[in-house]
């Protein structure tokens, strides 16, 4: 058994400042927790001292692991401390610090009483604990030689020292206990002495030390399979422990690479300490690490965390919010970290797209905080992660020759019988100390050597000896020569993972017999409880496992592992969709995993975006793989190609135009016009933003035209705002108004009716959009629109509300519409405020746009910095993440617009000029008229050589547009524009008629900012 013994230090210091009742209550916290803990891992709460706790693990009840589970109990127990400690340094100023100290060996029990819990423990053991207890450091856990010798092989420990204790003259040895190994690969105690590598661990420890002081940092490290970049990590954790840090390990696998929000979740997962917890339990403790969040943001969590509450319905928010806001929550809760902490990615060429995005994210924010990151990957790797601004990497290179000789002759010890061995082996191995390590295993498995690690004999003579060519040919024999129900343990292993456990084991039909592989170093236990776990001693023998079974077998273990999975947790098989899709696949099921790959898409659709592509995308492959002669293989091939055409907008990367043609080719085939219509949207939308805005206008048509054709009023409703919003900026007004006509007549007076992502309240929209082409050629009846649309808006969403009332309000306010000072400026910044919780990037920067816009116009000064400082965040934003581009242009002419009001006429001039040939060039001509105004107007202000010729010039060109015949917004433009020119060239009597015309038109339009213009002129 093992005693576990902890101390609060300096617990009088701490009565005197605080007072004895604060006191108590603080060991309270301590015993509490402590009393949780031990429980956690099986043991025995003994006695609660004045000032701590003793515990024994393996008795009453025998426990074979207590020694590991009392190391793990005394380190939960150190950092449950640091977490209550940084409380009690927020509310009383002190510092709360344990010892912790541990003993194993034979107890004399007894029922001595104490009257705690029916067990008392005697014996010099127990007062060893104590003793090893008062010598451990503040906030350390010390172990006796007794106990270190029993964790030795999976605990990181501190090299023994010396410790005085009380009631021996002589010192005695003991260990500190840093860590226990839950990584791959074997412990510190069973390693090779690390060789070289000497810059790379300073560059390391330089790092660990600017941590400390407040300067987190992310460092990858590359190399090929087996050359020591994980060994490197091991040293750099324990390094970093040795410093205090909490060191969080997580594992990319390489099946899971498709499998969206694996690696982050597990990593959060292990920050937060909800490993072991599920549903309340897990709930519970993500509250208690995260005190003050907001509660909806902890529902996110809770979600990506796989512990959400099966009752409660997952908030209906925008991918792109929920995002932001478990950024910022993940963020701000690593700033708010007093304690460092080192992070290691392991393995980060299997990391799936969600989790490499969002760890981009979160590792963004290191650099102002005390944790750092250390991701390790293979060459071929070259994603986000290490493209992280501000992140290092280290390229590790093979050992040289005199490296290797060191390693080898440690392994294999200073008989001169493996000497000329060793000589053959330094060229085989390339500088690949794991290759050396293998040869060895494979060379002592084969009664070549004899003896043990560092002291082997060899009888055999030099050149009989074979040895593999390479290191899979090495493991492969290895594997080899295992007995069948070994080896049927590592095969099924294999298929499930680099990480399994002794459950899915037995779920799949094995007996989990794991003694023979662990003694042959192919596989390490890493947890001992709840459950124990294992893991492959490094991937590449999970590879040769995996690759060297017959394709059949291996299918069999994945069709298997796919039920068993289902079985495990029959309650988030969504969850899990994609890893089953994943296995039937690798069985050969194509159309079950079909089937699943869809069902992970609708799970993830709501989640994040790319998650749901992928799984879309599999499933095209899919589809696409069938025979020609399968029944279902074009509609198999149409769904998923009609979902990822729709969502194209939302990809990184898009130009998705052969791929709708294939589209197109399949559903024209198959006469599924529905899927087409839908599938559209992607290239209306791509071909919108690329500035092909006649052409995004065309396929709209061609859209809508299909829409009618099916009548489904729903759909056509739906897919009309994306069409109505093309049309009134590429200036198709009798297009804009027959489509908001259509829209106001299906929807009926139901205002959600074909409501979608985009849009909450198409018919609140439809009216809103009529309004503004009814105004735009000067037709009654644009005023009653702009209220009812307005009406109408304010009982829908709040996205939906924020995104028309701006839009309404920023249009027609730049056309000289409507007054910017009646602009509800209060209501609109409380709407976005709660938009900004829930909604897209995309409806919110439009928003923001049009926000900023419409307060540019504002007479207070305040509401002008107001409005600028927006439009030019969301310009900025779009450039730096080079999205939205084709709205840039207007962002700018906003900017020059308040730059030109405030003097500076030159800048503003440049600006207007070159934003204004973008939105010709694009097309975008609905949006042009007030832009030339505005330049025109400037160029009249300026007057410098040339200007009034060039205004003349810009006016010239609306003129001549055929496209602005019959629009009242810019014939009113164009009145007073020509007044401002005439005024310029000093003609005066053409001026005053001009201006007449001006007041009179305004006047019978009721354009209310041009009547206030025209006032004033
Ligand atoms: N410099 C070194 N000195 C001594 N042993 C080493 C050294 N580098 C690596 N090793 C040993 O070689 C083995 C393989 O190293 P490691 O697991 O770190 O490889 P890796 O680069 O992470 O490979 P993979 O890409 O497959 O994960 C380990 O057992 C490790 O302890
Ligand atoms: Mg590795």
């Amino acid at each position: 058994m093992t005693v576990l013994f902890a101390d609060v230090v300096g617990s009088m210091d701490i009565a005197a400042a605080v007072g004895a009742e604060r006191l108590r209550e603080i060991m309270a916290g301590v015993v509490g927790r402590g009393a949780a803990v031990v429980q956690r891992y099986g043991g025995t709460m003994d006695k609660f001292t004045g000032d701590g706790l003793m515990a024994v693990f393996g008795a009453p009840k025998s426990l074979e692991d207590h020694a590991i589970r009392a190391c793990l109990a005394a380190l939960d127990l150190q950092s449950e401390t640091l977490r209550l400690a940084d409380e009690v340094q927020r509310r009383d100023g002190i510092d709360l610090e344990l010892r912790v100290g541990l003993n194993s060996g034979q107890v004399v029990a007894g029922e001595i009483g104490s009257g705690v819990p029916g067990y008392t423990a005697i014996g010099e053991q127990v007062g060893f604990a104590q003793r090893m207890e008062s010598a451990a450091p503040p906030g350390g856990v010390m172990l006796s030689e007794s106990t270190a010798h029993l964790v030795d092989k999976t605990a990181v420990l501190a090299d023994p020292e010396l410790v005085r204790i009380k009631g021996r003259d002589e010192p005695v040895p003991a260990r500190r206990l840093f860590a226990v190994v839950s990584g791959h690969g074997a412990a510190a105690g069973t390693e090779s002495t690390l060789v070289g590598r000497r810059w790379e661990m300073a560059a390391l420890e330089a790092m660990v030390e600017q941590a400390i002081r407040g300067r987190g940092d992310v460092v990858g490290m590359a190399g090929p399979p087996g050359i020591g970049k994980s060994r490197v990590a091991r040293e750099a954790a324990a390094l970093a422990m040795n410093r205090g840090f909490e060191v969080v390990w997580t594992y990319c696998e390489s099946h899971a690479k498709d499998v969206p929000f694996l690696v982050v979740s597990n990593l959060l997962r292990t920050v937060i300490g909800v490993t072991d917890l599920d549903g309340t339990d897990a709930r519970a403790r993500i509250r208690e690490r995260i005190p003050d969040a907001d509660p909806q943001d902890l529902l996110l969590l809770d979600d990506l965390l796989g512990a959400a509450d099966p009752d409660v319905a997952l908030p209906p928010i925008d991918p792109d919010a929920r995002r932001r806001r478990l950024t910022a929550l993940i963020n701000a809760a690593s700033l708010a970290r007093t304690t460092p902490a080192l992070y290691i990615i392991e393995d980060a060429h299997w990391i799936d797209a969600v989790s490499e995005s969002m760890l981009t994210d979160f590792l963004t924010a290191l650099p102002r905080t005390l944790s750092m990151a250390l991701i390790t990957c293979r060459p071929e790797y070259e994603g986000a992660l290490t493209r992280v601004p501000g992140a290092q990497t280290i390229a590790l290179a093979p050992l040289d020759d005199s490296e290797t000789v060191t390693l080898l002759a440690e392994l294999l010890g200073p008989d001169p019988s493996v000497g000329e061995l060793g000589e053959i082996m330094v060229s085989r191995v390339g500088g690949i100390p794991f290759f050396a390590e293998e040869i060895v295993r494979d060379l002592t498995e084969r009664g070549v050597l004899r003896g043990q690690r560092g002291a082997y004999v060899c009888r055999t003579p030099v050149t009989e000896v074979s040895v593999p060519a390479t290191l899979q040919a090495t493991i492969g024999a290895r594997i080899d020569r295992l007995d069948a129900p070994a080896k049927r343990v590592l095969s099924a292993a294999a298929v499930i993972g680099s990480r399994f456990d002794t459950e899915l084991l037995t779920g799949l039909g094995v007996e989990p017999v794991v003694d023979e592989l662990i003694g042959a170093e192919l596989i390490d236990q890493v947890r001992f409880t709840p459950r124990a776990q294992y893991a492959f001693h490094h991937p590449l023998i999970r590879a040769v496992a995996y690759e060297s079974q017959l394709k059949s077998d291996r299918a069999e273990w994945h069709r298997r592992l796919a039920v068993a999975i289902q079985q495990r947790d029959p309650d988030s098989v969504d969850e899990s969709a994609a890893l089953i899709a994943e296995h039937l696949q690798a069985a050969g099921d194509l159309r079950a995993a079909y089937d699943w790959h869809m069902r992970a898409s609708a799970w993830s659709t709501n989640r994040d975006i790319t998650a749901a592509r992928v799984s879309w995308e599999r499933a095209r492959q899919i589809a696409d793989a069938l025979p020609d002669d399968d029944p279902g293989r074009t509609a198999m091939r149409i769904a998923p190609r009609t979902m990822l055409s729709v969502s194209s907008w939302r990809a990184a990367e898009s130009d998705s135009s052969e791929r709708f043609e294939e589209l197109r080719d399949l559903c024209t085939g198959a006469g599924d016009k529905a899927s087409l219509a839908i599938g559209m949207t992607g290239p209306v939308s791509e071909l919108m933003w690329s500035g092909h805005t006649r052409d995004a206008s065309r396929l709209a048509s061609e859209q809508m035209a299909l829409l009618e054709s099916i009548a489904d009023p729903a759909l056509t409703i739906g897919a009309a705002y994306g069409v109505m919003v093309i049309k009134a900026a590429a200036c198709e007004i009798a297009d804009l108004l027959h489509w908001s006509q259509t829209v106001i007549d299906l929807a009926d007076g139901d205002p959600t009716k074909g409501a979608n992502f985009a849009m909450g309240s198409p018919l609140a929209a439809a009216i809103a959009l009529r309004g503004f082409g009814r105004s735009w050629l000067g037709r009654p009846g644009w005023r009653e629109d702009f209220d009812d649309a307005s009406a109408m808006a304010r009982r829908s969403d709040p996205v939906t509300h924020a995104l028309l009332i701006t839009g309404i309000n920023r249009l027609a306010i730049e056309n000289g519409v409507l007054r910017a000072d009646e602009f509800p400026l209060r209501e609109i910044e409380e709407t976005l405020r709660i938009a900004e919780r829930s909604s897209g990037d995309t409806a919110l920067s439009t928003v923001k746009l049009s926000f900023g816009a419409a307060l540019t116009y504002r007479s207070t000064l305040a509401d002008r910095r107001r409005g600028l400082e927006l439009v030019t965040q969301v310009r900025d934003t779009w450039l730096r993440e080079r999205t939205r581009l084709y709205l840039v242009p207007t962002a700018e002419l906003a900017i020059a617009r308040e730059r030109a009001g405030r003097g500076e006429r030159d800048r503003a001039i440049a600006m207007m000029r070159s934003a204004l040939e973008k939105l010709f060039q694009m097309q975008q001509l609905g949006l042009c008229v007030v832009p030339t105004a505005d330049l025109v107007e400037a160029l009249l202000e300026r007057r410098a050589d040339g200007d009034i010729a060039e205004a003349k010039r810009s006016i010239d060109r609306l003129v001549n547009m055929p496209d602005y015949a019959g629009s009242a917004v810019c014939e009113i433009w164009l009145l007073r524009l020509r007044a401002l020119l005439c005024r310029a060239r000093g003609e005066d009597i053409a001026y005053q008629d001009f201006v007449n015309r001006y007041r009179t038109m305004a006047d019978s339009l009721g354009f209310e900012r041009h009547i206030a213009m025209a006032e004033a002129m």
